[in-house]
């Protein structure tokens, strides 16, 4: 069976950790997009990994994991988190399985990146990781590919300085490369996790254009990322959080940015740890957007979302989520294509009252506190989609599922 589990709002919705559970009744861990931009915490026990380019699985013994076609690859970047890894304890050779269609990050495309940013009238705020240029210069046909390192005519055109930055990483990649289209057939059948990059709204089509990341965010990028065919998506889970965030520039309808917002945001920043894994930078905090969620879950073709970090709302006496967009004074129930119109809208935010007890410290859906029950209840009915599970803490034994991910909705 083939699972896609994907970030449904702006990233750092927890994916790594829901994967690094997931892993465990997977036999491969599947990344299909985007690069060393992404940042994956997993907190197994006393340790802590943050992982970027690596898919979360490497964590779990005995798994393998797939860098896919649809990512962009800096090999300093990878072989520098492998060797963490290996100073972690984690043995990774042998488990690790490249595209040989994957992209390569050049040197020179980070600072390209950052360069490109800061002409621009308005910044995204990109990582700097060069993924952009990457990308950019796939769809230009002028990037390059794992499989180009071994066509002389590609590889003699590239710069002396380029090809004496790779050399030391042919042979590496040499024997973890594939050609992933006949692996992934010869391998069909096979529990496979598709591990999505950053969120559906940092999608390069349905996100907050041109304020998103350049690679497929959302659940069709496995298809299309990993080499296989659209059918062969068994299943599409969504995490998200009780509130939202953002890193980088760009629209935030429901920013807590004024008043006494700023200083709920605070909190919420500090009691979550809201600060980016690859960057560093402070995350941006605001209300659960459910108009942003359904949106979400439409693109996705959702069969479940998993919810996180709704403990952090444990002992608050009240707490919001927007149900509604305000843009010019008239109520909207649809997420705007129109950066400008995103920019402008007021969201309609409805309260509801905290509850007794807490959801940290539950382990099944009948140990949520009522109150969170409702709350959860609310959020299924407004999307559509149910929620199939809950992560109430960073480790691993704080996470369940009401229903199994392995069984086909
Ligand atoms: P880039 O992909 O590094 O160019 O970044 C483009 C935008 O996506 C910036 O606003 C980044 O902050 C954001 N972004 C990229 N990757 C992630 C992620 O893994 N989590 C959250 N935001 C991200």
């Amino acid at each position: 069976m083939n699972l896609v589990v994907v970030g449904a709002q702006w990233g750092d919705e927890g994916k790594g950790k829901m994967v690094d559970y997931f892993s465990e009744n997977a036999e491969f861990v599947v990344r299909f997009s985007g690069g060393a931009n992404a940042g994956h915490t997993i907190k197994v026990d006393d340790k802590t990994f943050a992982l970027h380019l690596i898919p979360a699985g490497i964590i779990s013994p005995g798994k393998t994991v797939i860098l896919g076609n649809g990512m962009v690859i800096d090999p300093a970047s990878m072989f520098e988190e492998l060797a963490g890894l290996s100073a972690q304890g984690i043995e990774w050779e042998g488990r690790v399985v490249v595209s040989d269609r994957a992209h390569l990050v050049l040197p020179g495309y980070k600072s390209e990146d950052r360069s490109i940013d800061e002409h621009r009238a308005r910044p995204i705020g990109t990582t700097g990781r060069g993924i952009g240029v990457a990308y950019g210069k796939k769809a230009f046909r002028d990037g390059i590919r794992v499989a180009d390192l071994w066509d002389p005519v590609i590889w003699n055109a590239l710069s002396p300085s380029d090809r004496e930055w790779l050399e030391p990483y042919k042979d590496r990649l040499g024997i973890m490369k594939v050609n992933l289209a006949a692996y992934m057939m010869a391998n069909q059948g096979k529990h496979m996790l598709f591990e999505g990059a950053q969120g559906a709204l940092l999608d390069v089509d349905h996100g907050t254009y041109p304020y998103v990341s350049s690679g497929i965010s959302t659940a069709s990028g496995a298809a299309v990322g990993a080499a296989l065919g659209p059918r062969k998506i068994h299943k599409c889970l969504g995490v998200f959080k009780a509130y939202q965030t953002r890193v980088g520039n760009g629209p935030f309808p429901t920013e807590m940015s004024r008043g006494d917002d700023v200083n709920l945001a605070d909190t919420l920043r500090e009691l979550g740890h809201e600060y980016g894994v690859t960057t560093g930078r402070p995350r941006r905090i605001g209300y659960l957007d459910l108009v942003a969620l359904k949106y979400a879950g439409w693109v996705n073709s959702l069969d479940g979302f998993i919810l996180s970090h709704m403990n952090l709302y444990d002992g608050f006496e009240s707490l919001g989520v927007c149900t509604e967009y305000e843009i010019d004074g008239e109520r909207i129930d649809h997420f705007p294509s129109n950066i400008a119109e995103l920019e402008r809208v007021k969201p309609v935010i409805q309260t509801f009252a905290g509850w007794e007890g807490k959801v940290a410290d539950a382990r099944s859906w009948d140990e949520i506190p009522v109150g969170a029950q409702k709350f959860v209840e609310f959020i299924e009915k407004f999307t559509g989609v149910p929620v199939h599970g809950y992560s109430v803490g960073p480790l691993r034994d704080e996470t369940f599922m009401k229903e199994d991910p392995w069984t086909q909705s």
